[in-house]
């Protein structure tokens, strides 16, 4: 029999005990006492930030109604294994409990995503010299926490359950955090997570038939696509001034990163935990048009990326073909 070594999500049921993760996190704060602030792109982002906050408790209608079994709302035809025989054999019940808990550990996986780019946003204030740079980091920190709050009130409201973070996921960001330079914090979070984000957020929001939902992704989409333009704009400029080895040490931990994330967008655990075994989720869910099409959305933003920093060395194009995402390297960037 085949071996399958994959872990399972972690259920929590609500008000159970939540474990706290360590990671070793160094860094080098830097105060600046140049208080003058550039006219550049980075404090043009930071004065939008500040023009655009919303406050989910105020402008969202939380009194819409929702099916305790389909909270978000989603067609059945963005479940990966829709329409194989396995669903067709499923009876109702069974394919109520899957809806619920699909939807429920993607939304789990955001929110810990979300408090890992708080955390981030927090260490390139810290960090980062620039005064510009500071605020704009700073501008970012408040609003990853009001993703965080609106993320969690939908999770405590329409939800049975949640789910623990998975593991590729964590590791990612154990990568991203243990490095001390800001240009790492900024390569993973920025870049790797936050265009996944924007992806993820976008492919939902086409999708989900629950007006409050939509709504919440929508502000939360624009704040992200500003993050996402944060890292562009740092990362320009601090790619250009590396020589050939500082090159190579930031395409390695690209190719790293990249990797997780291509296997934290599998979602193997989940899948795993509703019962699937090791080829069922090869065949019908990450070789599925809805796996490869949300993969793809991802790395048609990431590589043009990438390739824009000057990181797109050969030791990243390997890693790339062998996801199959490389022909995106002849895309224009995505906003
Ligand atoms: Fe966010
Ligand atoms: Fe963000």
């Amino acid at each position: 029999m085949e071996r399958d070594d994959v872990m399972f999500a972690e259920r929590r049921l609500p008000g159970a005990a939540a474990p706290l993760h360590t990671f070793e996190a160094p860094t080098r704060v830097l105060l600046n006492e140049d208080h003058g602030i550039g006219d550049g792109g980075l404090n043009g982002l930071y004065e939008k930030a500040k023009a655009q906050q919303w406050d989910a408790a105020r402008d969202l209608d939380w009194s819409q109604p929702h099916s305790p079994t389909n909270p978000l709302a989603m067609p059945d035809g963005t479940l990966a294994i829709h329409g194989t025989r396995l669903w067709n054999s499923m009876d109702e019940a069974t394919r109520n409990q899957l809806r619920h808990d699909i939807q429920s550990w993607n939304l789990s996986q955001v929110l810990h995503g979300e408090q890992a780019a708080l955390i981030c946003a927090a260490r390139l204030a810290q960090g980062e010299g620039a005064l510009e740079m500071k605020l704009a980091a700073a501008s970012q920190v408040i609003d990853e926490a009001r993703h965080i709050e609106a993320y969690a009130r939908v999770a405590r409201t329409r939800f049975a359950s949640t789910f623990a973070i998975s593991s590729p996921l964590r590791a990612l960001f154990g990568n991203i955090v243990s490095e001390s330079r800001p240009d790492f914090t900024c390569l993973g979070m920025q870049i790797l997570v936050e265009g996944m984000a924007l992806s993820l957020f976008q492919n939902l929001r086409a999708y989900t038939g629950c007006p409050l939902f939509r709504e919440l992704l929508t502000l939360v989409l624009r704040d992200e696509a500003r993050h996402f333009a944060i890292g562009k704009l740092a990362l320009a400029q601090s790619c250009a001034e590396l020589d050939d080895h500082g090159r190579a040490e930031r395409e390695e931990f690209i190719c790293e990163s990249a990797l997780r994330l291509n296997e934290h967008t599998s979602a193997s655990e989940i899948w795993a935990t509703v019962g699937l075994s090791k080829a069922q989720r090869k065949e019908l869910v990450f070789d599925s048009h809805v796996s490869q099409n949300l993969r793809r959305s991802i790395f048609r933003r990431l590589v043009p990326a990438v390739r824009d920093m000057g990181l797109l060395g050969a030791k990243a194009r390997q890693v790339f073909a062998g996801l199959g995402m490389l022909e995106y390297a002849a895309f224009p960037a995505a906003a």
